[in-house]
């Protein structure tokens, strides 16, 4: 969603706005601006689109100050026009604002400005918040208190918003300061040398500075060129906590991949290692998590999990509930964040909560984790973003450690969060009926995991050319049964999220209760068909699809003996791990989508309509 950047420092500003915006691009917008102070005044540039088009449009003025801010924005209030891109300057001209979430009183705010003479050329609600910062700042006589009269207006104008922001602010009158602020929208400051930058988002500012401050809920900061300083909304001091980021640069860069995507698809042996590594404990039948802050006796009065997430993660929810029920028949229940925290759900008293999300800013997963922690219980994140939102909400958790994922549709941090909920399975598992043997065993498969999904990335060329034929067709449906049910859900969002095609995910045996209505020749059917019990099954169901003439894609493990002549295609992926599957069998579909959308021409790292972490409700 809406990207934020700020500079203060001695550089021209314009470029490392620009920088910040382009390494912004991947969380989703619908267009773009900066505005640069210099010479006494707020220079602003703006268009709708791409960055692309900005920086044209950016060359077209003379940026030279060394103070600025720069904003991508993803529309909420107002359609996507130049006028309604920010940032934002305020009727007297005095500052320019860019702001990430939802100002919910901005009507009745808007109209009292409205009456005291402030006018506006947008629809947003951020032009309101910038003009109400603008008449505090009238309102206050000069130097009262000895205190910064920028900082004090935004403190005030801030003090009347109910909803989520994440602020930078200018102001005319005092040249290389900037001030920002955040509530439930994400904000680092990164730390560099005679200078500062304020991001939404650790990419956009790694170019410059790996020493970042995670600004909290509440928190103001405000920067010259040689020093910062943070408080609360009620003037409050804070004192900072300087973290390093663990990822340079290169990680946020594509290297010698067309996407994002494919450079991410192709990471996930490397990535499942990252997250397994130290996690085992030294007998090797178990596993070892150090933030969760929930001892094994705490552990033991657990009857029940719940799990929420959005998309991808929850999927990886599904799985984890799968895994946990499997080997250490403990009731787990999944629910989409976005339904528990209005749903008032009923909960047994010993129940565990679990979130489960790549970024750790989703509003609404962060919101489900404060209604179960409302209602006191504890509750835990598997969260790949260190120092987000969720993570420093949580009671304890597990950080994923996939580095950077820029792709808009997740791949490296769904297989991530599958390991982790196989090690928190097996964890449980061993507290409870799993022997020394089986817990090795298990054990032994997760550490084979990456191999496993390196041998599935070498049937990429063939899955290439099996996507050339059917990236024409307008529908499909993914059909998968237990552990890969919620790959057959992950595999339809993946094609429908950057293909456009439209796609569906059953579970194998549910076809015939509806979708097998669509079944024809123009709507193919991928169905994971793994060796074992179930096997028979759901060579039924491809039998029902086949008399119908739907064209069969079928992903099969290694000794599946499927019928001549059944599938049209046939995909084959090593033989694992009941625990371990799942994230072997989640290659092929994310490949398939991948090379649909680019044999379609979709604009595979940036899909239309959506946001990397979806920051409003
Ligand atoms: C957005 C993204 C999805 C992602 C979901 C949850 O919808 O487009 O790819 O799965 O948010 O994101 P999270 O960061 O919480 O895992």
């Amino acid at each position: 969603m809406c990207g934020i950047v700020g500079y203060v420092g001695k550089q021209k500003a314009v470029s490392i706005l620009l920088e910040g915006l382009k390494r912004l691009e991947y969380r989703g917008y619908d267009s773009a601006g900066v505005c640069v102070l210099q010479g006494g005044k707020l220079d602003v540039a703006k268009k709708a689109g791409r960055v692309a088009n900005l920086v044209k449009e950016a060359a077209t003025h003379r940026l030279n100050g060394t103070t600025g801010i720069g904003h991508t924005r993803w529309a909420t209030h107002g359609g996507v026009t130049d006028a309604n891109a920010h940032p934002h300057v305020s009727s007297d001209g005095k500052f320019a604002l860019i702001h990430n979430g939802v100002i919910e009183n901005y009507a009745q705010m808007k109209r009292f400005l409205l009456e005291k003479g402030y006018t506006f050329q947008s629809e947003t609600d951020t032009e309101v918040l910038c003009n109400l910062i603008a008449y505090h700042y009238a309102k206050e006589p000069a130097g009262n208190h000895g205190t910064n009269r920028f900082l004090e207006s935004v403190r005030k104008a801030l003090g009347h918003v109910e909803g989520t922001y994440g602020i930078a602010v200018l102001c005319v009158d005092y040249p290389s300061e900037l001030v920002a602020a955040r509530k439930a929208s994400p904000l680092i400051l990164g730390v560099g040398d005679e200078e500062y930058i304020v991001a939404s988002d650790a990419s956009a500012l790694v170019s410059r500075t790996q020493n970042v401050v995670y600004l909290k809920d509440g928190e103001i900061v405000h920067l010259t060129p040689k020093t910062f300083s943070i408080t609360t909304l009620d003037q409050a001091d804070v004192s900072p906590v300087v973290d390093r980021i663990t990822w340079s640069v290169t990680d946020a860069d594509k290297g010698d991949f067309a996407h994002f995507m494919e450079k991410e698809i192709f990471e996930q042996p490397v990535a499942l290692e990252n997250t397994m590594r130290g996690r085992f404990s030294e007998d090797g039948s178990t596993a070892n998590f150090g933030g969760l802050n929930v001892t094994a006796a705490e552990f033991r009065q657990i009857d029940r999990f719940l799990f929420c997430a959005c998309g991808t993660a929850w999927h990886a929810c599904l799985v984890t509930e799968h895994l946990i029920e499997r080997f250490a028949r403990i009731p787990v229940e999944v629910d989409y964040a976005s339904e528990f925290r209005y749903r008032n759900a009923p909960l047994h008293s010993n129940t565990l909560f679990f979130v489960i999300s790549q970024s750790g800013e989703t509003i609404d997963t962060l919101a489900a984790l404060r209604e179960a922690k409302r209602k006191g219980y504890k509750a835990l994140a598997i969260n790949n973003v260190v120092g987000s939102s969720l993570a420093r909400e949580a009671d304890g958790g597990i950080y994923q450690h996939v580095g950077p994922e820029i792709g808009v549709a997740s791949t490296k941090a769904f297989t991530s969060q599958i390991m982790v909920g196989a090690m928190v399975a097996l964890y449980l598992a061993r507290m409870r009926d799993m022997s020394f043997s089986d817990g090795v065993e298990y054990v032994n498969a997760l550490k084979g995991a990456p191999a496993l999904v390196r041998q599935a990335l070498a049937q990429a060329p063939k899955i290439r050319e099996i996507a050339k034929r059917y990236a024409k067709y307008h529908d499909m449906l993914f059909l998968g049964r237990l552990s890969l049910f919620p790959l057959a859900l992950e595999g339809a969002l993946k094609l429908k999220e950057i293909s456009y095609i439209h796609a569906e995910g059953y579970p194998a045996a549910e076809m015939k209760h509806g979708p097998i209505a669509l079944i024809s020749d123009k709507c193919p059917s991928v169905f994971f068909a793994p060796a074992g019990d179930i096997f028979p099954k759901i060579v039924s169901s491809m039998q029902e699809i086949k008399a119908r003439k739907g064209p069969i894609i079928a992903i099969v493990t290694e000794g599946a003996d499927l019928p001549p002549g059944l599938a049209d295609e046939v995909i084959t992926i090593p033989h694992c791990h009941e625990a371990v599957l799942p994230m072997v069998a989640a290659i092929p579909v994310q490949l398939l989508s991948y090379y649909i959308a680019v044999e379609r021409g979709c604009d595979v790292d940036k899909p239309r309509n959506l946001a990397k972490s979806v920051t409003v409700e």
